[in-house]
């Protein structure tokens, strides 16, 4: 048809692969502007703990994104081996999010709850010493490395910052509460588990002596994907539709 003309007219041919690229990028930049619409709501979701917020940074400090992925696709051999697929709104309070786009390891968005805080414990002390053909490397010093705490009110004011909803009350009582979460027999724990429910309060490092970064990762690890029941969620449901 036309297309020898096209082919043979380098401008038309530029003018042609603009168009195209631009629906492209339309598509892809459009939904953006409208993103609080797009991302779905879905009940049980609330942002982490200071805890579980400190964590989390050791996870992106420690570059644990290179190897594991928290990104559960929608495709029948994954949600069999992982659980549910995942939701926009899961990782809605993740700035920057843990996607990743590399497996070395398992994905880890539903590995809360799998494994005893033990397990964990030793697992990332020692790979090799529970899972013998890992390749994954010994984070022995998180367990000697006290847990710094010093900046914790600002990173939940950060986070605030790019949309997490933190209240001044919970920013108010950030080490209180990070404190609560390491020491299940402490007074604060009710008061924390209001600001943040179904936060599981722990010795995660199982040394009631100091709060390290292990207590604080490990705090992270085991809350991965627990926050949303997936016995009651459907993805039809009204609250879920718009
Ligand atoms: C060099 C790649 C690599 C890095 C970096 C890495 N891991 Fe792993 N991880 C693996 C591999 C491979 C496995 C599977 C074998 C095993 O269980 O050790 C694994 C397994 C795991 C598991 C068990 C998952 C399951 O469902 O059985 C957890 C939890 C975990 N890693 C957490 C972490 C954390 C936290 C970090 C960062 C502090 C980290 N990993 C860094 C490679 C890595």
């Amino acid at each position: 048809m036309d297309h020898g003309k096209l082919e043979r007219n380098s401008i038309l041919l530029l003018i042609g692969i603009l168009i195209v690229v631009a629906i492209g990028g339309a598509v892809e930049i459009a939904p953006l502007f409208w993103v609080n619409g797009t991302v779905e709501k879905v009940s049980g979701m609330r942002p982490y703990t200071p805890l579980e917020l400190m964590g989390r940074n050791i996870y992106v400090r420690e570059g644990c994104y290179l190897c594991h992925s928290q990104m559960v696709r929608s495709l029948r051999d994954e949600v069999e081996r992982y659980g549910h697929y995942s939701l926009a709104a899961e990782s809605m309070y993740d700035h920057p999010f843990q996607w990743g786009s590399e497996r070395t390891g398992p994905d880890l968005a539903r590995v809360g709850g799998k494994y005893s805080d033990e397990w964990q414990r030793a697992h990332l002390s020692d790979p090799r010493a529970v899972v013998p053909e890992s390749v994954m490397p010994p984070y022995r010093f998180l367990e000697q490395t006290p847990l710094d705490t010093h900046d914790l009110k600002n990173f939940l004011i950060a986070n605030r910052k790019v949309g997490v909803p933190y209240t001044d009350d919970q920013i108010a009582h950030a080490r209180e509460d990070l404190l609560a979460q390491a020491d299940p027999n402490s007074e604060g724990l009710e008061a924390m588990q209001k600001r943040y429910p179904k936060a599981v309060a722990r010795d995660f490092d199982g040394n009631p002596a100091r709060v390290t970064e292990m207590d604080a990762l490990i705090a992270y690890l085991q809350m991965l994907g627990t926050l949303v029941d997936f016995k009651s969620y459907r993805a039809d449901a009204p609250e879920n539709r718009r």
